[in-house]
């Protein structure tokens, strides 16, 4: 059995796959799609990352393939319908990632409400013609607020804890609605018309995965139904948003702020989110922890063995 590992990754989570069978790990870079495309047809098991696209072209190269083992829990870069055509498994990393990036989502809100970042950025630069005082820098509550989720899967339901934590109250939308007992538990209200959630949450969070029916379920349209003094956090992915949208929306203070993970075109915001204040950006770090890291290189090197031996519970995708 032949593994490729496309991307430079800690080994420590890759130890005990390493002991049973051939592993390809690229040196201290990650492969390119060209170096993937040429080595493919050798390999059984391809461990692919978030952003590395496993898409026809490659699979039908992938002569000997049988599973693609991604590191996320995300998995909009496969295309997983052509996959189980072939009878080519797709698994993710769904368990270790959702702590991270709920914590990521709530420190992104906190960030902006309260200005953080805005006044960090200020005191370095602006030095002591910043104006301080009391009536400065004023910022938001979130508690006594009501959080909107849209899309209330486990990492959903990880920040809908922590936003009640926090002081807030929470509404939902998601494809399907939540055992009673499971909304009670957090607690979390259903809202099934995504309209109604954007009018009435001081604040959004999106954590549904990227599909063709959510692209860009935020727009000019939606954008327009929040509150003037509405935050939005993106901790999902980068095309869930229309960005030329939300530049235009956050210049005229059609809502207060964004606090955004992931952007539209690739691994950075357009250049005028960089000139806003009322944005506070991150490059994508949901689950970048040392700790995070190991365990889904661990997660996804179970899921191979688990896979290949029947030793191990696994985690495939579902059938789309
Ligand atoms: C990261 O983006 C993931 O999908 O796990």
């Amino acid at each position: 059995m032949k593994i490729l590992v496309t991307y430079d990754m800690f080994r420590e989570g890759f130890t005990e796959l390493q002991e049973r069978y051939d592993v390809t790990f690229p040196d201290a870079r990650d492969f390119s799609y060209e170096e993937v495309y040429e080595m493919i047809p050798e390999y059984d098991v391809l461990c692919s990352m978030f952003d590395f696209p496993v898409q026809r072209e490659l699979i039908d190269h992938a002569k000997r393939l049988r599973l693609v083992a991604n590191y996320a829990v995300g998995y909009n870069n496969i295309d997983v319908a052509y996959c189980l055509s072939k009878n080519i498994m797709v698994t993710n990393t769904p368990d270790q990632v959702t702590v991270p990036t709920a914590n990521l989502a709530l420190a992104l809100l906190l960030d902006v409400a309260r200005r953080v970042s805005e006044c960090d950025r200020k005191l370095r630069y602006l030095g002591r013609s910043m104006k301080v005082g009391v009536l400065e820098n004023l910022g938001v509550n979130v508690e006594g607020k009501t959080l909107g989720i849209i899309g209330m899967g486990r990492i959903g339901r990880a920040l809908a804890k922590r936003a009640v934590a926090c002081g807030m109250t929470v509404l939902y939308t998601n494809r399907h609605r939540l055992d009673e007992s499971v909304e009670r538990s957090i607690p979390a209200t259903f809202v099934a018309d995504k309209d109604e959630l954007l009018a009435t949450a001081d604040f959004v969070s999106l954590n549904a995965p990227l599909t063709p029916e959510t692209r860009h379920i935020i727009g000019a349209r939606e954008l327009a139904l929040m509150k003037p003094s509405a935050i939005l956090i993106n901790t999902a992915r980068g095309p869930l948003i229309d960005e030329r949208a939300l530049v235009a929306a956050l210049r005229e203070g059609q809502i207060l702020g964004a606090g955004l993970d992931m952007f539209e075109f690739g691994d950075h915001p357009l250049p005028e989110l960089t000139k806003l204040d009322n944005v506070v950006m991150t490059p994508h770090i949901g689950t970048q922890t040392l700790d995070v890291r190991v365990a889904m290189a661990k997660a996804v090197s179970d899921n191979v063995i688990g896979f290949l031996e029947g030793d191990r519970p696994i985690t495939p995708v579902p059938r789309p």
